[in-house]
């Protein structure tokens, strides 16, 4: 918790009214911005900002605040990633190669790869390991620019792997300098000896699974995978509806590999957030209007997996939120680079560079219940924010596709410095 004072900003970006928790439809056009600015970290949390001209004196010369001249750069809030499985072990370069070959991610899933090869992966490798190994990609994140993130399990799917998944968390949790939503992901595929007893699986999830969670309080939230191939709507209703008995909110991944029912069932579940949405039509479109749920499109698996994008584009003219986040595990989107998201989201979804921006801090920020405390700038929020290379434009951002614009990332009034333990 620092004190920390950014002066000379060429522009601070991402200004919201007080009060504002997630931007929908034409508002997402907006990102409020002060040309020629300064923000003033207090404590860790935004105490103030504005125009150079209305800097006061006695801030400016406070030689116990910690000062650093932006020289014109950019300063934008941090992106909020709510949506990653950055515990895994090892990488999955094979099945990288036989998609290139040909084979489809749903033929790798049903030969045993995909999930379950993590599975075992993550069966075999140790507690502490996997904590380096996830740690190792928080301190990579974080220098890209993520203020907050959302980690899942679901590469454990049996009882002693998932806690194994959920107690790394919670470790990454105690060690991380940003705060970190932990997401129990029991129901991500069923195991192998369960393919033919889904009903047992399930049960193992509701009387095994979820009260060892609930009573450790090692998961703030609930995802089913509920799609083709995976779990029925039925299905993760039933499981949904027990996690909510535990006080776990749900969200879902949904709709990437068909039109699965996954956006009604998790508005029906009032889920916190519908996750991928690549198979979104008029009737999700018209289901999500009515609701609470924040669509969250995941481009960086459309575009590794080769698959569809969210039509992002139509949702926001039908007046929707939307939110970005990277979905960074070993399988569909080896890559955690929020940057990179919001370029993607510009040229493949044609959302300006504003739209994307927002989806991917403030709209972040909600589908994680944070935005009241980060994804803009906004007295009393916390002073998690990126201070760009040098920029002439807010659209470099996404125009440098791949190439990350950030310079320092500061998190509560802090330069980022890796975290070792
Ligand atoms: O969000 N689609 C489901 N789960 C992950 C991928 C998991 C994997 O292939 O390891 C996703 O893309
Ligand atoms: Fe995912």
């Amino acid at each position: 918790m620092a004190d920390l004072l950014l002066i000379d900003i060429g522009t601070l970006a991402g200004i919201t009214t007080p009060g504002k928790l997630k931007l929908a439809g034409k508002e997402m056009a907006s990102l409020g911005q002060i040309n020629h600015a300064y923000l003033y970290i207090k404590n860790g949390l935004i105490d103030s900002f504005g125009s150079m001209e209305t800097l006061p004196l006695d801030l400016q010369s406070n030689t116990s605040v910690e000062q650093i001249n932006c020289q014109g750069r950019f300063v934008l809030p941090c992106y909020v990633d709510s949506h990653t499985h950055i515990v895994f072990a090892r990488t999955r370069e094979e099945e990288f190669e036989m998609r290139i070959k040909g084979k489809s991610y749903e033929e790798i899933a049903e030969a045993g790869g995909g999930i379950l090869n993590s599975a075992r992966r993550t069966h075999e490798m140790s507690e502490e390991e996997l904590f380096q190994q996830a740690l190792g990609r928080l301190n990579e994140v974080i220098s890209y620019g993520t203020g907050a993130i959302e980690i899942k399990s679901g590469y454990g799917l049996s009882v002693e792997d998932e806690l194994k998944m959920l107690r790394v968390i919670q470790r990454i949790k105690e060690v991380s300098p940003i705060p970190v939503k932990a997401t129990f992901l029991g129901a991500h595929a069923f195991p192998l000896a369960y393919t033919q007893n889904r009903k047992g699986y399930i049960q193992i999830i509701i009387d095994e699974m979820l009260p060892k969670i609930s009573a450790l309080s090692l998961a703030d939230y609930m995802d089913v995978f509920c799609d083709q191939g995976f779990f029925t709507p039925e299905e993760t209703t039933q499981l949904l509806l027990a996690a909510k008995g535990f006080g776990l909110k749900p969200k879902i991944h949904g709709n990437e590999l068909g039109y699965s029912g996954g956006v009604q069932t998790a508005v029906q579940n009032n889920a916190l957030s519908v996750d991928h949405l690549e198979y979104t039509g008029e009737q999700e479109i018209a289901c999500l209007l009515n609701s609470d749920t924040m669509p969250v499109a995941l481009p960086g698996c459309s575009f590794f997996l080769g698959i569809p994008y969210a039509p992002l584009r139509k949702m926001i003219d039908a007046g929707l939120p939307v939110c970005l986040a990277s979905d960074y595990n070993p399988g569909s989107t080896p890559n955690g680079r929020m940057g990179f998201v919001v370029s993607l989201a510009c040229t493949q979804m044609k959302l300006t560079p504003e739209e994307a921006l927002n989806a991917a801090t403030l709209n972040g920020a909600y589908a994680l219940e944070l935005s009241h405390q980060l994804g803009s700038i906004e007295i009393g929020k916390l002073g998690n924010v990126m201070i760009t290379k040098p920029m002439e434009n807010l659209a470099q951002i996404p125009y440098f596709f791949g190439s990350d614009r950030t310079y320092k990332t500061i998190v509560r009034g802090e330069v980022f410095k890796e975290i070792n333990c």
